[in-house]
């Protein structure tokens, strides 16, 4: 019996692929490459010293979706494939729209077509909102500031709809604060395309030179020090909540939300300020005007994640900073092998 791993080639999909093939899961692997490289799953396979099946498949393809359960005898779906940015959802709401939820749609079915019923769905803090306060439990009230929140709301609510129709249906969903950080043998981490929208690969490409300056964006919020104060979570603590999650609807039936953050909050400049000394580089930047949409503070309550699934999350801020920073440092280009074209000028503190 295999899990399959929708998205799996990607940043949290990776990392969760290894802490699954070292637990002694069998896994298969779908992903369409839109927003990854076929070399993550190249250095899964380093890491863990195991083999795994991979298919290159849209989830938008029914019929390849088809032969990946016709051929495999699937016991569960961790579905992390799904389009991620805020920004671009915005100017491109549709294709968010058909992506994320027709995808989850047409994964549904085929997995009911098989009678594949147990599921790990990829949800998101944004489903709060903007929050009427901290530290945030799941009992809150929903809601969506743009297309990509909306896909993971609508997407929540579909999955809800499942399990009052069919109740031999078992889902999860967690909803992650902010996953930052690597593998800590510094092979696999974040790699975005173009210029980051999400502070810490911004500051790791500050960090190796790729971009002058970070911009923190407002300094007038009602916060310790005025910028934005988020939950960063460790990518890895991240991946182990969702084999916890899995054990917990391979064992039980129900839909469920689980927030999956450490329930402490830094602000952006604590973060600058951390980040320095664990790399010993100095990060020049600019406070600029709020990001339209943000909110001032955002963690977690976790504790239903700790009594529920057993989960707590274990890495520190500087254990996050130093992973991310030895991605970065020893994958200028990220997963691109070439590094001859972009200019590396490090600027170590004396
Ligand atoms: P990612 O972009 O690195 O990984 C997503 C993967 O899904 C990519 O490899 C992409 O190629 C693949 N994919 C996208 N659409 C697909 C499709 N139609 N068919 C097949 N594959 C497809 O993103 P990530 O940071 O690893 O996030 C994973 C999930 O977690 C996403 O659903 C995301 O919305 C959610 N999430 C991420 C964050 C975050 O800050 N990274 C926060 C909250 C929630
Ligand atoms: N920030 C900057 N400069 C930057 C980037 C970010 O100052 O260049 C600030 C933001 O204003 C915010 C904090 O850093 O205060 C974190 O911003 P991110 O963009 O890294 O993360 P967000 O909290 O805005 O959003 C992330 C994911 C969303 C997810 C959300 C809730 O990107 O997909 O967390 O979990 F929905």
């Amino acid at each position: 019996m295999a899990i399959l791993v929708t998205g799996g080639a990607g940043y949290i999909g990776s990392h969760t692929c290894i802490e699954l093939l070292l637990a002694g899961y069998e896994i298969i692997v779908l992903d369409n490459f839109s927003n990854s490289k076929p070399e993550s799953l190249n250095r899964v396979k380093e890491i863990s010293g195991k083999d795994f099946g991979f298919y290159e498949v849209d989830l938008l393809n029914r019929s390849g979706l088809e032969d990946v359960f016709a051929n495999n005898t699937i016991e569960a779906v961790i579905h992390f494939a799904g389009l991620k940015a805020v920004g671009e959802s915005l100017s491109i709401p549709l294709h968010y729209y058909h992506n994320n939820i027709t995808g989850t749609l047409i994964l549904c079915d085929v997995m009911k077509k098989y009678g594949v019923k147990n599921l790990v769905f990829s949800s998101s803090a944004t489903v709060y909102g903007i929050p009427e306060r901290v530290p945030i439990s799941e009992d809150f009230p929903l809601s969506a500031t743009n297309p990509y929140g909306r896909t993971k709301l609508m997407i929540e609510e579909i999955l809800r709809d499942l399990y009052i129709a069919d109740d031999s249906w078992s889902v999860a969903l967690l909803r992650y604060f902010n996953p930052i950080g690597a593998h800590e043998s510094g092979r696999i981490g974040e790699d975005p395309n173009g210029i980051p929208n999400n502070l810490m690969p911004f500051i790791t490409q500050v960090a190796v030179g790729k971009r002058r300056e970070l911009q923190v964006f407002g300094c007038d919020y009602p916060t310790v020090d005025g910028s934005g104060v988020r939950d960063y979570i460790h990518v890895v603590d991240l991946a182990l909540g969702h084999l916890k999650a899995l054990e917990r609807v391979i064992s039980s039936n129900g839909v469920d939300a689980f927030n999956l953050g450490t329930g402490t909050g830094y602000s952006v400049l604590e973060i600058v300020t951390v980040f320095e000394k664990i790399a010993n580089v100095r990060i020049p930047y600019k406070i600029v005007k709020q990001r339209p949409g943000d909110v001032a503070v955002s963690y977690a309550d976790p504790s239903k994640a700790k009594n529920e699934l057993g989960w707590t999350a274990k890495r520190g801020i500087e254990e996050m900073c130093r992973d991310s920073w030895r991605w970065q440092e020893k994958n200028l280009n990220g997963y691109e092998t070439s590094i001859s074209r972009i200019e590396i000028n490090i600027n170590y503190k004396e």
